[in-house]
């Protein structure tokens, strides 16, 4: 095997997802401890955006601002390269998440041991569920008091939709919480608190039946670990890393993030079983990562907040082959050459000029205006990157021009943001009146502001009732062109042309999906 080929193969690239308050921060932190990427806890400034700030989207700004440094870290471990795409907390941001999922090869899910499965990581599991993406849960805060071992799983199991294999067991929880035990090596991790360093008091033990476990766990919890053992054992699937790789079966692991605790045991088991970089789907075919001629797609782009500097970031997720800084590439959309001086690669929380990239990993390309959500880059063949669907937005707002003699800044505003996937815009076919779409009601102020102060353009926003907005299909044109028809007023086109019908209550699409029984409607953008 060529060492390029090599250099594909031990990249690791996934995101940690969870609710806010789960601990995926604090496990990131961890991870890159481990790592060696960072040497005391505390350094990452994370991508969080604080509770308190809600109604104060500037102040999300600036927090997210911070978050172009932790956008992607990379560190090594072992012999592995690993990418760590941080995704954004805040549910107004879950666009920005799901576009992210698609540049990953993996997910670990972190679950609040008290809490459990809670609503934004049931939503961004459906994402990973409709791309197969391999799943690893870890329960965390067990040195707090939270819910029981086997309740846990059986959420997990339901409210994610995936069979489940315990890889480490606790020992009690909070005040009583004694450690983890590896079900595999056969290892007592016993708990200490230490939340600055990599301290681990690992006992192998030749079997649970060990008198090792009772003298270091005590009688009653070592009583109760063995029966525990014995149920897992009856009750879970052995693990099976085709069935995991296809996303059908989730490791879980218990820990504590904050407390460093069964974190080793997570990542190496990451990095000997989570997927290398996976074939993408193009339009024209499959793109294998080891093909050697360049491919990438940019899935997120990163608006810089600093009017005087227009400038955003373009994050590429390097398909195929390996990257090269100064190398002409084609930009398939535009149909033209690029190349570029000074991409950047992020190493734990540093952004650094970087020669070339491979496969797996992200590049961060300076940009001003030249890239949009979704765009493809080659070497020279045409290709199109499929996988970045737009979701059926919740929110919409008739958007209308407060300056008339800023009509074509507005114009070039809307549709710029729309590029970097801020929002989604429809025109209503009947009316020809312009409606933003989007999934939080932050976005709208987002875009007033932006448009003033970086196009110079001032917007107004009105009501329109909607429910939904779905996009619709049929085999039969006729009854497509009827369809249309009877609801004139309800339809509009998307960005790229598509029909899309404006229903404005559950009722009406319910109705209208009765109805028309050959139309489809989706709701996502791609079908
Ligand atoms: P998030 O990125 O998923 O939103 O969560 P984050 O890591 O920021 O963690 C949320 C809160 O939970 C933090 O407390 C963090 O310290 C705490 N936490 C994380 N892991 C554990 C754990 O294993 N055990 C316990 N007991 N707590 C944990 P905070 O008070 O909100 O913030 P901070 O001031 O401590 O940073």
């Amino acid at each position: 095997m060529s060492t390029y080929s090599q250099e594909i193969d031990k990249r690791r690239t996934f995101a940690i997802i969870s609710h806010p308050d789960a601990g995926k921060t604090t496990l990131t932190e961890k991870l890159l401890l481990f790592g060696g990427a960072i040497h005391v806890a505390g350094a990452v400034k994370s991508n969080k955006i604080r509770k308190t700030a809600t109604s104060d989207w500037m102040e999300i700004e600036r927090q997210r601002g911070i978050s172009v440094a932790t956008s992607v870290m990379g560190f090594q471990y072992k012999d592995y390269k690993i990418n760590i795409l941080d995704t954004p907390g805040h549910e107004d941001f879950a666009e920005d998440t799901f576009r992210t999922l698609t540049a990953v090869d993996s997910v670990i899910i972190v679950v609040d041991s008290a809490k459990g499965v809670e609503k934004q990581t049931r939503r961004l599991m459906e994402v990973c569920r409709m791309r197969h993406t391999p799943v690893i849960v870890f329960v965390n805060k067990l040195d707090r008091e939270g819910r029981d071992a086997f309740e846990l799983l059986d959420e997990i199991e339901e409210e994610l939709q995936l069979s489940v294999r315990p890889m480490t067991w606790p020992i009690g929880m909070g005040e009583r919480f004694k450690g983890v035990y590896d079900l595999f090596a056969s290892e007592l991790n016993l708990f200490k608190i230490d939340k600055q360093h990599v301290a681990e008091d690992i006992k192998k033990i030749e079997s649970i039946d060990s008198k090792v476990l009772d003298e270091s766990v005590g009688a009653v919890l070592a009583e109760r670990l063995r029966a525990d053992v014995e149920l897992v054992d009856g009750v879970y699937p052995d693990f099976d890393r085709e069935r995991y790789l296809r996303g059908e079966l989730a490791p879980v692991f218990f820990g504590s993030a904050l407390n460093n605790f069964g974190i080793r045991e997570l990542l190496d088991c990451f990095v000997r079983i989570a997927p290398s970089p996976q074939p993408l789907h193009a339009q024209e075919r499959e793109v294998h990562p080891h093909e050697e001629p360049f491919t990438g797609f940019v899935f997120k782009i990163h608006a810089n907040m600093d009017p005087n500097h227009r400038s955003c970031i373009a994050f590429v997720k390097v398909c195929s082959g390996r990257f090269e800084r100064n190398k002409y590439y084609r930009h398939i959309r535009l149909d033209k050459q690029f190349r570029f001086s000074s991409p950047t690669a992020f190493m734990a929380q540093k952004k650094e000029i970087v020669d070339d990239a491979y496969a797996g990993d992200i590049v961060g390309l300076p940009d001003t205006g030249n890239f949009k959500i979704g765009d493809t880059l080659t070497e020279g063949e045409l290709l199109h990157f499929k996988g970045l669907p737009s979701f059926s937005p919740e929110l919409f707002q008739y958007i209308e021009n407060a300056d008339p003699m800023k009509q074509k800044q507005l114009v070039k505003g809307v549709e710029q943001l729309m590029g970097e996937g801020v929002a989604q815009l429809f025109v209503n076919q009947f009316n020809g009146r312009r409606i933003i779409g989007t999934v939080g009601q932050l976005q709208f102020e987002v875009i007033k502001y932006r448009l003033l102060h970086e196009y110079g353009a001032e917007c107004r926003w009105e009501p329109i009732h909607l429910y939904k907005a779905c996009w619709i299909e049929s085999d039969d044109k006729a009854v497509l062109d009827n369809f249309k028809r009877r609801k004139a007023q309800y339809m509009a086109k998307d960005i790229e042309g598509r029909d899309v019908f404006l229903a404005d209550s559950g009722y009406v699409l319910q109705m209208a999906q009765q109805d028309f029984p050959e139309i489809k409607f989706h709701f996502t953008s791609e079908f």
